[in-house]
């Protein structure tokens, strides 16, 4: 039986539904999807071409985040929601601040454990563990991220294009606050979040919801709004410029446009616990 290098029966990848993280790969123009994830994900971008630069545009503040963490004397990272390896993945970004920061993967989709080993594994202070956010208790608590992060000391959490898969009766805020609480004081939380916010208008928004639910997606979207995705936070301080569409979010280069911001629905921001 063909193993993956985290142990996982290659047979095992179920290639029957279309998954979120090969949708995404789809999105930004990676090969690591199926015909099953290419033809829902074509369907999204049929109906909402902004998909495509709102997912390139979350892969850049996750850059910029990283580097930020990194840059603020954080040293270890624990990234729930790695997706499918597209370089360059945050162990490379904070890497060229610091080579000793450590970073814990986290997925549940068994397609990124088959290339975390060649991809996320290749500098000795990463990990990846196959692993639901919707269980902090047997994420926090696994021996992968026993090894690397240390409780004691700030940790900076990334939540980055996540959350929009957890249905509200799965109480993504109970859940959020759980990650939260096990956090020491001077850890960050890196979050980005879909939003209909700033689509309302497009038809073709609630219709690419449905394509996740009516072709029977591993997971649903579940996009919110400003208020709503704010409220993860919790009493963490938010660092400057607040929750903002993620071009906005400390850019490098120059400002955006409003017209390229109308197209992206998208909220992104990082908070500090103090
Ligand atoms: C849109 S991708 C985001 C990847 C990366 N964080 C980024 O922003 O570029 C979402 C990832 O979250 C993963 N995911 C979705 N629901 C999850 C859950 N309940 N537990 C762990 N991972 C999940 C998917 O498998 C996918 O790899």
């Amino acid at each position: 039986m063909a193993l993956t290098d985290q142990g996982f029966p290659v047979a095992e990848i179920d290639t029957s539904r279309p998954h979120p993280a090969r949708m995404y790969d789809y999105y930004l123009g990676g090969k690591d999807n199926y015909a099953v994830d290419r033809d829902a994900a074509q369907r999204v971008i049929d109906l909402v071409p902004d998909i495509v630069p709102m997912a390139q545009a979350n892969r850049a503040f996750m850059h910029r985040a990283v580097r930020f963490l990194a840059e603020s004397g954080i040293r270890q990272i624990i990234d729930i929601g790695t997706g499918i390896p597209t370089a360059p993945n945050t162990h490379q970004v904070a890497h060229e601040v610091s080579p000793d920061v450590r970073i814990a993967y986290v997925d549940n989709d068994p397609i990124v454990a088959t290339h975390a080993g060649a991809y996320l594994l290749d500098s000795g202070n990463t990990g990846f563990l196959l692993g639901d956010l919707r269980e902090p208790e047997s994420i926090l608590g696994h021996p992968t991220i026993d090894k690397l992060i240390d409780f004691d000391q700030p940790v900076g959490l990334m939540l980055v294009a996540i959350l929009h898969f957890v249905r509200d009766d799965e109480d993504p805020a109970g859940l959020v606050a759980a990650y939260r609480d096990a956090l020491p004081k001077g850890s960050y939380l890196v979050l980005s979040h879909g939003t209909n916010d700033f689509h309302r208008t497009n038809p073709g928004s609630s219709q690419a919801r449905d394509v996740y639910r009516d072709r029977g997606a591993t997971a649903t979207l579940n996009l919110r709004s400003h208020d709503e995705v704010l409220g993860f936070f919790g009493d963490l301080d938010l660092v400057d410029p607040g929750l903002v569409q993620p071009p906005l979010w400390r850019p490098d280069a120059a400002q955006p446009t409003g017209e390229e911001l109308a197209h992206i629905g998208f909220y992104s921001g990082v908070g500090i616990k103090r």
